[in-house]
């Protein structure tokens, strides 16, 4: 039904806009828009990290450009976890994660802090000076979780308060080896957590975040289990408000969408937010280079997938990707994995990014219930905590403005204000249907079935896309 409607609207609105009747025709009837934009309209956040090469200034300037473009949501790659912030016992270095709240402040950006009590990234003196030691290691983690929420109390919105705690059997049940809290402390560390969280920062949601929970509720599975867990922490008066689903996959986790869709619904039951926080596709390492276009088509079909679902379930609030461009990501340096986000090396966008900005547009933003108070996606100049929505600075930077435009008549696209555009038609499934290079003036787009499609149309780092209908 949903769809329907969507659909219903796309086609009555493109079919105006292409016959004349409403728009300005190759003015702001055609502006540019972002994935960042259609999600902020839909009062809900996408982001991407900031990897850890950008903290030490170590990369490429698109990347700033497209972040703080395409994305409203940030978090670091590594630069706030244990070992970093506090890499001797309460000696805190808050030097990187300031320089990231300072860049997502200057952009409207909402920041998510990642992670509190986690078994990894643990600094070394952790283990080595208190290991077993139930009173100490519950004084350290306290500590830590105190100065840390303290230091960004009002300018971080959300906390991976606890990851990653649970394991890996068939019958999931807590981490119980390789954990120095769960270890030395018991299962008690995780309510404590959230407990001392609230209490530095009781304006901040505070998440559980793990990895499988995509792979569905069923008897023993890691989703049903940590769904019994939210239970009883609601139950107990923990105060949690969100879990965070990783969803790292592969191409060939093909149900995997559905399952998401499925913890949103039992956790909405439970008065809580699903937010996906680390979500790549990864292709096999070894097909690097072999990849074809039908390849990247069913990625793109795949994330199209998580963003329907996300715009449908009223209790889903971020979607993060877990890196920006191919260039850099753990795929490839850890996980034998590869080419699983939404740019590629060079920062081309992929199909992956025209599936989500197709997701975005058939989602109509009357249609998309949102968790959030509708105050955090107001426009403020003076934005003084990272809970403030978008700030006016600097969203749109010179290099994306646009002075391109195009107009459909019939089957004839008219495009103005570019010399040599690369033109590219997208189905509402964000397939490629047609691609011209060189384009200058206009181009006929003959072959194409009557239906929706997204125009894009780019000449260097200028790009403007369109929903048409064609009949
Ligand atoms: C990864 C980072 O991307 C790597 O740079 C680092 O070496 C290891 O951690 N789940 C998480 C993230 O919660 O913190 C991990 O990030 C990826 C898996």
């Amino acid at each position: 039904m949903k769809h329907t409607l969507s659909f219903s609207r796309i086609a009555f609105s493109a079919a105006l806009i292409s016959t004349g009747i409403i728009g300005t025709g190759f003015s702001n009837a055609f502006a540019d828009e972002t994935i960042r934009d259609l999600a902020k309209e839909r009062h809900r956040f996408i982001g991407t990290i900031l990897n850890s090469e950008w903290f030490n200034d170590d990369i490429e300037p698109e990347f700033e450009e497209i972040h703080k473009t395409q994305f409203n949501v940030v978090v670091a790659e590594n630069e706030m976890k244990f070992d970093a912030t506090e890499p001797n016992e309460n000696e805190f270095n808050f030097t990187k994660g300031d320089k990231m709240v300072e860049y997502a402040l200057a952009n409207g950006i909402r920041v998510r802090g990642h992670a509190l009590a986690w078994h990894s990234q643990v600094a070394g003196w952790v283990s080595s000076n208190y290991a077993g030691q139930k009173d100490k290691l519950l004084a350290v983690l306290k500590n830590h979780i105190e100065k840390v929420v303290g230091h960004y109390k009002g300018q971080v919105a959300e906390w991976d308060v606890v990851n990653e705690a649970v394991n890996d059997d068939y019958n999931a049940d807590w981490r119980s080896t390789n954990s120095v809290w769960y270890e030395g402390i018991g299962a008690e560390f995780l309510d404590s957590a959230f407990v001392w969280a609230h209490a530095a920062d009781p304006n901040a949601e505070l998440c559980y975040n793990d990895y499988s929970l995509e792979w569905g509720l069923r008897e023993g599975s890691k989703a049903s289990f940590v769904v019994e867990q939210v239970k009883r922490w609601k139950a107990n008066g923990i105060p949690i408000t969100c879990v965070g689903t990783q969803t790292h996959i592969e191409i060939a986790h093909e149900t995997t969408p559905q399952n998401v869709r499925a913890l949103a619904k039992a956790l909405a039951e439970l008065d809580v937010t699903l937010n996906i926080t680390e979500l790549d596709i990864g292709f096999p390492k070894g097909s690097a280079g072999k990849l074809t276009d039908a390849d990247y088509a069913k990625q793109g079909h795949l994330y199209r997938q998580f963003m329907d679902v996300f715009l449908e379930e009223p209790n889903m609030g971020e979607f993060v990707i877990w890196g920006l461009t191919d260039a850099h990501s753990w795929l490839d340096e850890q996980q034998g994995k590869t080419e699983g986000l939404l740019y590629d090396k060079n920062y081309k966008p992929k199909p992956a990014y025209d599936s989500i900005m197709v997701s975005l547009k058939a989602h109509p933003a009357s249609e998309v219930k949102s968790p959030y108070p509708e105050s955090l996606f107001k426009d403020r100049m003076d934005c003084q905590t990272g809970n403030c929505g978008d700030s006016t600075i600097a969203i749109k930077p010179a290099a994306i403005a646009t002075h391109l435009s195009m107009q459909i008549a019939g089957r004839t696209l008219s495009i103005a204000g570019a010399n040599a555009a690369k033109v590219d038609v997208f189905d509402v499934q964000g397939r490629p249907v047609f691609s011209a290079k060189n384009v200058k003036g206009f181009v006929k787009l003959q072959d194409l079935a009557e239906g929706l499609y997204m125009i894009r149309v780019r000449e260097g780092s200028a790009s403007l896309t369109k929903r048409i209908a064609i009949r």
